[in-house]
């Protein structure tokens, strides 16, 4: 079975999910990459191209990976309507490109999976939730899967406009988190820390809560729980951060806002 994949774009997205193909064993002869700077540290097999033009005749990818930034897609994606027309499914993670928009671009019929991954993906974390076309067969869903959980969990939506909200929760989210944590270092500066141990603390309180909800059987709120005595400190903290002006509804906003920017951002 044709295995080939070409990887259009390897910047920050494009070299994690490369690097994930890799450690899970996917032959460098099956990748073959158009990326117009130098990739470092590129194993020996896989061929580069500086662009499309590049691409032997006889090259015909059983997949074709979009991870070029939005901005350029609509000047990038008709270069590989080629494939699009030889069966290869096309996979893209631009955000706010829609299937209908890339359908466009690949001249119509293309079989499509628009696919929106997150950051952690570099540390093979990530989280991505992909919607396809009707012309994406089973076995290309499962080899989308296969590729996309090199770099984390994979989901799959029916309906593209939920993508918004995905993009809104987990594509977005990573930066809730990170800012939670800057939020947290300034609180213990007020709270009389110096700067680096409040720094130091809220970056290991951040990423080894994160660590343990990933490794734990119970559910996030078990684990608040779990560290919540009646009358406690972090009762305390909690009525706060919980109360009906607390937390929830700035998530509510943020994550509205963010939704309807992808909605805005999608045309
Ligand atoms: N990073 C994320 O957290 C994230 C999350 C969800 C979705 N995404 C999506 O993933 C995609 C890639 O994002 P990224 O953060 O990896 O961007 P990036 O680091 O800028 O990578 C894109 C790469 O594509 C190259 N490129 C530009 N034109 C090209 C062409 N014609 N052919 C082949 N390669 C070309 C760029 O080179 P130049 O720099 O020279 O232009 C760059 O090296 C975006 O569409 C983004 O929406 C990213």
């Amino acid at each position: 079975m044709n295995r080939g994949i070409l990887l259009v774009g390897c910047g920050k997205m494009g070299s994690a999910l490369l690097a994930g193909w890799l450690s899970r064993g996917i032959a460098a002869s099956d990748i073959a990459i158009v990326e117009p700077n130098p990739v470092p540290d590129l194993p020996a097999g896989i061929r580069l191209f500086a662009s499309a033009g590049g691409i032997p005749a006889d090259f015909n990818p059983a997949l074709v990976m979009l991870a070029v930034k939005p901005q350029v897609m609509d000047a990038v994606a008709p270069s590989y309507s080629v494939y699009a027309g030889k069966n290869a499914c096309i996979l893209s993670i631009a955000a706010g490109k829609t299937i209908a928009t890339l359908d466009r671009l690949l001249g119509g019929g293309a079989a499509i999976v628009r696919a929106m991954p997150n950051t952690p993906a570099a540390v093979g974390a990530g989280i991505t939730v992909c919607c396809a076309n009707a012309a994406v067969t089973e076995d290309q869903r499962i080899f989308c899967s296969d590729l996309l959980e090199a770099v984390g969990e994979v989901a799959w939506i029916g309906d593209e406009g939920l993508i918004d909200a995905v993009t809104a929760v987990s594509g977005s989210g990573p930066a809730y988190v990170f800012w939670l944590a800057e939020c947290l270092a300034a609180a213990g500066e007020k709270a009389g820390l110096d700067a680096a141990l409040a720094a130091r603390l809220a970056h290991a309180t951040v990423s080894g809560s994160g660590l343990l909800m990933r490794q734990s059987p119970e559910s996030p709120a078990q684990l608040r729980k779990n560290v919540t005595s009646p009358n406690g400190t972090t009762q305390a903290a909690l009525d706060v951060l919980m109360a009906e002006d607390g937390l929830q509804p700035l998530m509510d906003r943020a994550v509205a806002a963010a939704a309807r920017r992808s909605k805005e951002l999608a045309g």
